[in-house]
């Protein structure tokens, strides 16, 4: 019977045994965390559901192997059968002050031009709904919109407007809102300060997401009003900088991490992007180290990313077994584990002052 005394082995047991198991990134066992559910028990034979917080978790395997070791060690237990399902946690001031059915908002920047923002937040987004998350991405690049070109969409693409909310088309499994999509294709627009802080707001307010699990926020180069608008207007869950891997980049990813820091934006990570024969690697990692920020991962220079990005087609959607499609689909599994954890700190926090 189901979640029931039966035979020998107890849902109780089952509990105990999965409360030694600890979610490898929370630091917390996963009873505590309130990730087991629906707990079957027929005989010997156990089978349990593992509620991950976000699909693309990496360390599903690992929890996996130690949950059934854990509750193979019951005594009665002959096989155990696990299952995951995904819930992936809310940053909760977007909630509190936003109508918006955003659970977190990532914005991916830099300290310079050119490293390939877009590159990323576009193979981020696909991969991470490849892996099953729902998921949006917002070209926040208001002066040089890039997005629409690298999703393979035009303004043709944008349906009418529904509810006075513009309503964001769909590529790759992912919900795109760009300026690119009201601006004509080469038309200039010199957005004045009060302007552009209109124009980024509408873009979360005035548009009709879906329930994100995750919004991906392209940011312009460097670290100038943009980013000022954009923390200010909604609380972003994390930002993640992109670097090159010369050592300069250092300099640049202090910027991009500075002016987050400022704005009390929790930084997620820095990923190393077009390393190679070229520009070497290593400099993101040493970034990283230096500035105390995690790594989360390299990204060659590669022919097959650019091609991708050109023609509207991302590497991760066209080619996902290429390796440089793996390293955006690893990219966005620690991705989402940053967040994860973030939110889990954020919760966390103010509980453990009342234990
Ligand atoms: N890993 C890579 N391998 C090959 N080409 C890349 C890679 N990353 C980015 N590129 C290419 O480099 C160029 C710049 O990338 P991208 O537009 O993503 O940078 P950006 O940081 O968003 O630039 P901007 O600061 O202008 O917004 C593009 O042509 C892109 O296809
Ligand atoms: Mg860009």
């Amino acid at each position: 019977m189901f979640g029931k005394k039966n035979g020998t082995v107890t849902e109780k047991e089952i509990l105990a045994a999965l409360s030694t198991v600890q979610e490898p990134e929370l630091h917390h066992d996963l009873v505590s965390l309130r990730m087991i559910k629906d707990i079957h028990i027929n005989g010997g034979q156990v089978a349990f559901t593992i509620l991950l917080t976000t699909p693309a978790c990496p360390l599903r395997g690992q929890m996996e192997r130690e949950s059934t070791e854990a509750v193979m060690a019951i005594p009665g237990v002959e096989q155990v059968v696990v299952k995951f399902d995904a819930n992936v946690r809310s940053d909760e001031r977007i909630v509190g002050r936003l109508q918006i059915p955003i659970k977190n908002i990532v914005a991916v920047a830099s300290g310079k031009g050119g490293v390939g923002k877009s590159t990323v937040s576009v193979n981020l987004a696909v991969a991470l709904a490849q892996q099953g998350a729902k998921v949006g991405i917002l070209d926040a690049d208001i002066y040089g919109p890039n997005i629409p070109t690298m999703m393979g969409l035009t303004a043709d693409n944008l349906p009418d407007p529904v509810g006075g909310k513009l309503v964001p088309p769909m590529a790759y499994g992912v919900e795109v809102m760009s300026m690119g999509f009201l601006i004509p294709p080469g038309q200039a627009v010199i957005w004045r300060g009060p302007m552009l802080h209109g124009a980024i707001r509408q873009l979360f307010t005035d548009v009709a997401w879906g329930d994100l699990d995750y919004l991906i926020v392209d940011m312009p180069p460097g670290t100038g009003d943009a980013t000022l608008t954009l923390a200010q207007s909604v609380p972003v869950t994390g930002g993640v900088i992109v670097s090159t891997p010369q050592d300069v980049a250092l300099e640049d990813a202090e910027k991009g991490l500075v002016a987050f820091q400022k704005l009390q934006v929790p930084i997620l990570g820095i990923v190393e992007n077009m390393a190679g024969d070229i520009f070497g690697e290593g400099g993101g990692q040493r970034a990283a180290k230096r500035l105390k920020v995690e790594f989360l991962g390299r990204i060659y220079l590669d022919r097959a990313i650019r091609e991708g990005g050109d023609s509207g087609r991302p590497v991760v959607a066209l080619d996902p077994n290429n390796p440089q499609s793996e390293s955006f689909q690893t990219l966005a599994r620690v991705v989402a584990g940053r967040v994860s954890v973030a939110n889990f700190q954020a919760a966390a926090a103010p509980q453990l002052k009342v234990i």
